[in-house]
């Protein structure tokens, strides 16, 4: 999971619940995180808040930050009933489920002894930058647990294959969260995530919003762990730090899970196949896209730090991305069009402005008149982006007479 929305309504999932998923993410990621008993004066120097010795303070939330997610877990429910969604292919879920079992990964996550000491070479604003990527690779897996332990408990009764295959993905997300979050007590700084888990707040998206908005995130997380994989399988003088020798495999899982979401949606045809359907399909890839592109870019001394090109990079995922999810959904934007990268570019200018006038001491209403001509220009950019002319995509097809889904 990796992506943040637009969307900023919420509401919290009840306490006894989270506190069952936080035992369980404990379980699965073999325990807590132990953490040097005294947080090295180093990480407070780098300006991090700890909320106590080697925990970090999260960071602030944004609307570019990974966030939290909650839905109508009734709704889903319907959605995923049999007797309602006679679409479901059971046997293609149950040959997932049966894939899913077998947990390829299940000893891949396993640390060696060169992460402390790699961890330790890095120093300066590259530990501070490392930091950061690390926290919010994290949270945006942590985030994908949540949900989908969430799923895999109310989905037990009315669906429970589906039930057991959002279980195998939350397993997989706990993995990968707690693997990240260990790398952060490399830095002498992790999160407290029951913490994190008790106190965020949850976005709330409808069930259908949720299926787009996982498929993209899975899709877009597995095209940038290959391509950073890739990057530094050719260029190992740039591997800083181990993690990324994990990606290779890790990144199957993302693609795993997105072929999931993917068999969702081709199960509800409603969801992929008309005007309404194709609108979000738009708005979805491009709030994914545009959101990963300034947060990049935003963060552009990372990619440097391992020897990658930002905007190469950026561009290279999107392109990718939007061709996997162009089998899927029933229009995408025409990211190959070099109008759209352009508008992109200029969006990123804008946003820097915007932050570098956030950062200034100046009070704050004088700071938000000046951030305004800056934002229209966002919001102008981000609607350019929807009203230009889209590909139009998608496998699935209705026979309009018979209501049958045909390939
Ligand atoms: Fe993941
Ligand atoms: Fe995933």
């Amino acid at each position: 999971m990796a992506f943040s929305a637009m969307n900023k309504s919420s509401r919290q999932i009840s306490a006894p619940t989270r506190k069952a998923e936080v035992r369980a993410f404990s379980r699965r990621s073999r325990g807590a995180v132990k953490v040097s008993a005294t947080a090295s004066s180093q990480e407070k120097h780098l300006g991090f808040e700890t909320m106590r010795d080697g925990i970090k303070v999260a960071a602030e939330e944004s609307v570019l930050s990974p966030r939290f997610y909650t839905t109508d877990f009734d709704e889903m429910e319907r959605m995923f009933s049999l007797d309602i969604n006679p679409n479901l292919n059971l046997a293609e879920l149950e040959a997932m489920l049966a894939e899913f079992k077998l947990d390829y990964n299940q000893k891949h996550f396993v640390r060696n002894e060169t992460f402390k000491d790699a961890a330790e070479k890095i120093q300066g604003d590259a530990r501070k930058i490392f930091i950061e990527f690390l926290e919010r690779s994290c949270t945006a897996e942590f985030s994908g647990f949540l949900l989908y332990k969430e799923l895999g408990r109310r989905l037990k009764t009315t669906s429970p294959v589906v039930a057991d295959i959002f279980t195998l993905m939350s397993r997989d997300e706990a993995r990968h969260a707690g693997f990240l979050n260990k790398a952060m007590s490399d830095f002498n700084l992790a999160l407290d995530l029951g913490f994190l888990t008790k106190n965020r707040k949850y976005t709330f998206f409808k069930p259908k919003f949720i299926i787009y908005a996982t498929y993209l995130s899975e899709k877009i997380g597995y095209w940038r762990y290959i391509s950073i994989y890739r990057h530094l399988q050719r260029n190992p003088d740039n591997q800083l730090y181990p993690l990324f020798e994990y990606f290779e495999n890790w990144c199957q899982d993302e693609n795993r899970h997105g072929d999931f979401f993917a068999a969702v949606l081709k199960a509800r045809p409603e969801l992929v196949n008309d005007w309404e359907a194709k609108l979000w399909s738009r708005f979805f890839c491009l709030s994914v896209y545009i959101t990963m592109y300034l947060n990049d870019h935003q963060r552009t001394a990372f990619y440097e730090s391992i020897g990658l090109k930002t905007t190469e990079f950026n561009q290279h995922v999107i392109i990718e991305t939007n061709k996997s999810t162009a089998r899927i959904f029933p229009e995408v934007p025409d990211v190959e069009n070099p109008a759209f990268f352009k508008q992109l570019d200029k969006m990123v200018v804008y946003n820097s402005k915007i932050l570098e006038i956030g950062a200034m001491d100046l009070p704050a209403p004088l700071k938000t008149l000046m951030q305004l001509p800056y934002i229209e220009r966002m919001i102008a950019g981000v609607f350019q982006c929807f009203i230009a002319s889209p590909l139009e995509a998608g496998s699935v097809d209705i026979a309009p007479t018979q209501g049958e889904l045909v390939y």
